[in-house]
């Protein structure tokens, strides 16, 4: 259980403000100089002239993700400071904010108490720093003996803007879905053993029950076994059948009236893939629990938009399965009938994401939404065209740019990536069926992929997310962003959706 921690945004000066810590932040002049950031100046006056000589002292220049914990001098009434890095002074945006600020959170010691003094003079600033701090103090600790959360209780920011209700509202708004990143960071980082297709519905369930009477809700309906057979998914039910836990489809439904857009989001949601019978070396599925990472981001900015009440229907779509090679597994030959009545050959029940996906993409599309995106930890292939950083994206033009220009805002980083008229060819290039699952040819597997994908998309607008790189972070934690489990593409699906809305009519 995350200890609960307030915030508070607050005018006034970082050097009369009693915390365990003051945080503020250090510039680079272009000339190399080290200098105080906007936001911590008052808190450098106390040092006087004490203040480079103590930089330079300690070797510290300012770079992105440096930081600097020392005890206050006199006049400044925060026990600690702790300076960090915001790089060159002429480059500072909300995007350094937010990853110096998720620095901050996990270089504050034993405080329970810390004062922002960052950058804060406009509402994109404050969110960035709510934003960053909150999702840099994230640790999963649940199975830790002992393990604690962070000890932070209280955080006032301070701003210059603090009684301006646009700021204010933009600080809420950062917290929820920051939140809401961390359920996705919760789900994937929970062991396969406890989070399976019906314990991880259970556990949106349970969620979205604990909110009632907190305003209009989420709508969730859990689909199990009979209820896909019905339905004709035929890929959900093929790759779940070589497990003891059987498959679920976890659809949600947020409607709220007046909405003039439907975005439909679909999401992988393999709780655990061994491969299948075409089975995984060890060393490859170590960290496949986090298989169902585009499921937990689908479920989480779903339930992000609809904590914000933001005018814009979603439907989302979680096909969990999970991928095992059991008595009853499908086999490579076997012939599945999906959703929307194409045929697939398969051949290698290690690509299941495109299987669980083509029913839940079929049925997505059956609702006529405006706009369809999809989020997968679809393809090795992606991490290794792009590294475990950026996403690929794929899609129609319109569709992609708009995606692109919401990462653009929430600073997450993703490339488009074509689907060439030869891997469209090669998806129905079998005899047997009407679409060919995978060819063995390893050149180009994430454009396959997502040739094989747009098949269940219709006519509707679309584009398509591989995360198989960004939904997990295998080195150290950097930045706002922690070890393991990201809860990548949440932040970019909300911005997309809060994108849609149009910009209220000024008063002024
Ligand atoms: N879940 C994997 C993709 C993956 C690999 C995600 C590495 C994260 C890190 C997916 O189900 C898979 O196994 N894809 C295969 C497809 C191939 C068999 C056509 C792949 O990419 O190797
Ligand atoms: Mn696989
Ligand atoms: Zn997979």
């Amino acid at each position: 259980m995350p200890r609960v921690t307030t915030y508070t945004l607050r005018k006034g000066s970082p050097a009369k403000t009693r915390t365990d810590v003051v945080v503020i932040g250090a510039v680079r002049s272009p000339g190399g100089d080290v200098a105080v950031a906007p936001g911590g100046e008052d808190v450098a006056a106390a040092y006087g002239r004490r203040f480079k000589p103590l930089l330079s002292s300690m070797a510290f220049r300012g770079d992105v993700g440096e930081t600097l914990r020392v005890p206050s001098p006199d006049g400044v009434r925060a026990g600690q400071l702790l300076l960090v890095g915001l790089g060159a002074a002429d480059a500072v945006d909300a995007h350094v904010v937010r990853r110096a600020a998720g620095t901050a959170a996990r270089s504050l010691g034993n405080a329970a108490s810390v004062a922002l003094a960052l950058p804060a003079d406009d509402a994109s600033l404050v969110a960035a720093a709510a934003e960053g701090f909150t999702s840099g103090l994230y640790s999963f600790t649940t199975y830790k003996s002992g393990g604690e959360p962070s000890s932070v209780s209280e955080v006032l920011l301070l701003s210059p803007l603090a009684r301006d209700e646009d700021v204010l509202a933009a600080l809420e708004r950062a917290r929820t879905v920051a939140e809401h990143v961390d359920h996705a960071r919760d789900w994937v980082n929970t062991p396969p053993n406890d989070l399976y297709p019906e314990s991880f519905a259970q556990r949106v369930v349970d969620l979205i029950g604990a909110r009632k009477g907190k305003g209009p809700k989420v709508e969730v309906e859990v689909l199990g076994p009979d209820e896909l057979a019905e339905l004709g998914c035929g890929g959900i039910l093929g790759v779940g059948q070589g497990s003891h836990r059987p498959p679920r489809l976890v659809r949600l439904t947020w409607a709220p009236p007046g909405a003039t857009h439907h975005v439909a989001l679909v999401g992988k949601g393999i709780t655990y893939d061994s491969g299948g019978l075409t089975i995984k070396s060890g060393a490859g599925m170590a960290t496949m629990k986090n298989d169902m990472g585009g499921a937990a981001a689908v479920i989480a900015a779903t339930l992000a938009i609809g904590a914000l009440g933001l005018p814009v229907a979603v439907t989302a779509y979680a096909p969990m399965a999970e991928n095992m090679p059991g008595g009853g597994a499908m086999r490579p030959g076997d012939v599945l009938t999906m959703r929307d009545g194409q045929t697939v050959e398969v051949t290698n029940t290690d690509a299941e994401g495109r299987l669980v996906m083509a029913d839940a993409l079929a049925l997505a599309v059956e609702q006529s939404p405006d706009v369809l995106l999809d989020v997968a930890t679809l393809t090795g292939g992606c991490v290794v065209a792009l590294g475990e950083k950026v996403a690929g994206l794929m899609g129609d033009d319109a569709t992609t740019a708009a995606l692109a220009e919401a990462a653009g805002r929430s600073g997450e980083k993703l490339w488009r990536l074509p689907i060439p008229e030869e891997s469209r060819k090669a998806v129905v290039d079998t005899e047997i069926a009407d679409v060919l699952q995978a060819n063995w040819v390893r050149w180009g597997g994430t454009l396959y992929a997502a040739a094989f994908l747009e098949r269940f998309t219709g006519e509707v607008a679309w584009a398509h997310l591989d995360i198989a790189g960004p939904a997990w972070n295998g080195g150290g934690a950097s930045g706002h962003v922690p070890t393991g489990a990201t809860g990548y593409a949440v932040t970019t699906l909300v911005e997309y959706a809060a994108g849609l809305v149009p910009a209220e009519p000024s008063t002024d």
